[in-house]
């Protein structure tokens, strides 16, 4: 067989060789993959990196309302409010601060609003052991009951801290207590964890069903 022949051959049969690969392809002889199902979109809620509340100190520096704060707007000065009691020494709340809902500590322990409003001036907080202080600086106010909790958030151990590790480069930046917690009901309401990663390829069906039990 002389060279020449010997291409043509090769190359015929490589002819025949796509044409039958097209057909199959065409004709579908191997099945396609299944698609891929959709990933669902992660909700939003779980990437916000706001805080839960937005502070005093917040809403002074976005030059918001803040007209809840402004207690002589209703109160008399020098006449500090009095508390009232229901029979079973449950403080009642008045209509006008129907939107404080006071729940700090296990059996209302600390829900005397002055534990830490200043009676005879309503405008500042007063810590546990005198300190009057703004409310701009509330977080001093917590720390003056929960000593340890606060020498966490001072260290950065407690409460998101988020800035620079090298404080020679820039600044960090702390939250405050009432960032978080809410100052009149503290405790977090329970919540759902976030999902977790997913896995960008299809899983088999058994491990996909395992995925799904609870
Ligand atoms: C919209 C009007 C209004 C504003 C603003 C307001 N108060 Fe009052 N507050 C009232 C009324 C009305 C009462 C019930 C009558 C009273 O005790 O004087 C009351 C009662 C209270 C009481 C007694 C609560 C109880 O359970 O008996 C406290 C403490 C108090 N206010 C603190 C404050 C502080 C601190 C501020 C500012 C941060 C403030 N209030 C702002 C209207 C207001
Ligand atoms: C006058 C003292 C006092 C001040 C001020 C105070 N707390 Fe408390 N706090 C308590 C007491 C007492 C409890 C109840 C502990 C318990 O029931 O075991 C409590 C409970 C809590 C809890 C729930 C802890 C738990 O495990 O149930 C949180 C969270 C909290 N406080 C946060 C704060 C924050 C934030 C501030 C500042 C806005 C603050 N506290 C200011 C006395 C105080
Ligand atoms: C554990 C401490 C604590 C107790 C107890 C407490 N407060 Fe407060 N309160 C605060 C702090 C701190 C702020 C400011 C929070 C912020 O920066 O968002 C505040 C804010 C307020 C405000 C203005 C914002 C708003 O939520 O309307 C009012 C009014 C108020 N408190 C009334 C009361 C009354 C009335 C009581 C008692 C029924 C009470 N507080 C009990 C710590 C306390
Ligand atoms: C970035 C948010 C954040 C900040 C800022 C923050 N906390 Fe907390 N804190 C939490 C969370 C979340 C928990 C766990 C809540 C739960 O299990 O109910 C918690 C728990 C607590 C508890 C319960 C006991 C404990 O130590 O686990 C106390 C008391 C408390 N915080 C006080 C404070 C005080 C005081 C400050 C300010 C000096 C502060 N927190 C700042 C988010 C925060």
């Amino acid at each position: 067989m002389n060279g020449r022949l010997k291409a043509t051959l090769v190359l015929r049969g490589l002819i025949v060789l796509f044409v039958g690969l097209a057909a199959v392809f065409l004709l579908d002889l191997w099945g396609r993959p299944a698609p891929l199902r959709l990933i669902p979109l992660v909700d939003p809620a779980f990437l916000d990196t706001a805080t839960a509340r937005r502070s005093y100190a917040d809403l002074v520096r976005a030059k918001e309302d803040l007209s809840d704060f402004d207690c002589y707007a209703c109160h008399e000065k020098n006449k500090p409010p009095v508390l009232r009691y229901d029979e079973h020494q449950n403080l009642l709340i008045p209509r006008e601060h129907s939107d404080i809902v006071m729940g700090h500590g296990q059996h209302g322990r600390n829900n005397n609003c002055f534990n830490c409003h200043n009676e005879t001036n309503l405008e500042l907080l007063q810590t546990r052991d005198g300190r009057q202080v703004k409310f701009a600086d509330s977080s001093q106010l917590c720390g003056s009951c929960h000593g340890p909790t606060f020498e966490d958030w001072e260290v950065g151990a407690h409460g998101r801290i988020s800035g620079y590790w090298n404080r020679s480069r820039g600044p960090i930046k702390r939250q405050d207590c009432v960032n978080c917690h809410n100052p009149h009901a503290p405790p977090f309401p329970s919540r759902h964890p976030a999902p977790g990663p997913h896995l960008l390829h299809e899983l088999a069906e058994s491990s996909a069903r395992a995925e799904t039990v609870p």
